[in-house]
């Protein structure tokens, strides 16, 4: 390597950057550093008021680093205690997967060449399907905005903190028969709204109340998508089975999927 530099000066061209640089800006990337490419996209947020200040990562995710912002003079963020910013990370994220759930949806025929083009089209994709959410009347987070590879969302939780994960929230058995009935409910609106959450399982779920949050909707598919009637099949397996072996639940998942699958699509994604 350093030969290789000298002989570039000698050549005359440019220097290439030591490893223990790259590496360092890798890791930077990847433990949530802002580059200026984020930092102009994030300007947006602050221009249009959905945020005014930005906090640490407080939690990291598969493809995403969540932070908590406190919000702005917007009035879609009137009354709210936080912020959600969710960065998706351009370095180190599979986007050899997110390419198997954006292709084949009728939304996105174009979804970019680069990496940076395909996770906008990703991060514009959990931004829609948000949309949907709230048109199919279930509870998960409002979406804001989006810019980039970033977006921002209601934030889930109390002036304490952010609500537990299904996983993490220790119900009692009545409140987990009432949970496991609400989100079987919830994903046959969806299903009726004609969108698959596609990821769903006691991660993807916050219990806020006594409701269960659908979050995390980067891979939810329209069901007009060629594998949304596996994904359907996949999420209402994870729920059920995760009752029954958490808490003892006596759904089946036949049951369970009969139902869901009952109420059809019956609308177009978009009212
Ligand atoms: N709207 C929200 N309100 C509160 N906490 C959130 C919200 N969205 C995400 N989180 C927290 O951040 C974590 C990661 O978010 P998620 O959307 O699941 O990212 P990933 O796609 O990287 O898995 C979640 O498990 C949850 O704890
Ligand atoms: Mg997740």
């Amino acid at each position: 390597m350093q030969r290789n530099n000298n002989m570039a000066r000698r050549l005359g061209r440019r220097k290439e950057p030591s490893r223990e640089k790259v590496l360092l800006k890798e890791r930077e990337l990847a433990e949530g550093g802002l580059n200026k490419r984020v930092a102009v996209y994030l300007s947006k947020f602050y221009n249009k008021g959905v945020i005014d200040g930005i906090g640490t990562v407080f939690a990291k995710g598969k493809e995403s680093d969540i932070y908590v912002a406190s919000p702005g003079t917007a009035d879609i963020v009137k009354g709210e205690p936080y912020v959600i910013v969710k960065m998706f990370r351009v370095q180190n994220s599979s986007f050899f997967s997110m390419e198997d759930y954006i292709i084949g949806d009728p939304r996105f025929k174009k979804i970019g060449r680069t990496k940076q083009e395909i996770i906008g089209t990703w991060c514009k994709k959990e931004f829609g399907n948000l949309e949907i959410a709230q048109f199919a009347g279930i509870a998960a987070p409002k979406p804001y905005m989006y810019n980039g590879n970033i977006l921002a969302m209601q934030y889930i939780g109390t002036d304490d903190g952010p609500a537990p994960r299904l996983v993490d929230a220790g119900l009692d058995r009545t409140e987990a028969e009432s949970m496991l009935r609400t989100i079987i409910d919830y994903t046959k609106r969806l299903h009726r709204r004609g969108l698959v959450h596609g990821d769903l399982s006691e991660y993807n779920i916050l219990v806020h109340g006594d409701k269960p949050y659908f979050i995390d909707f980067g891979q939810a598919v329209v069901t007009r998508h060629p594998h949304a009637e596996e994904f359907l099949k996949r999420d209402v397996w994870n729920v059920v089975n995760y009752f029954r072996k958490a808490y003892g639940a006596a759904m089946t998942v036949d049951e369970a999927y009969a139902e869901v699958a009952a109420a059809g699509p019956r609308q177009q994604s978009r009212p």
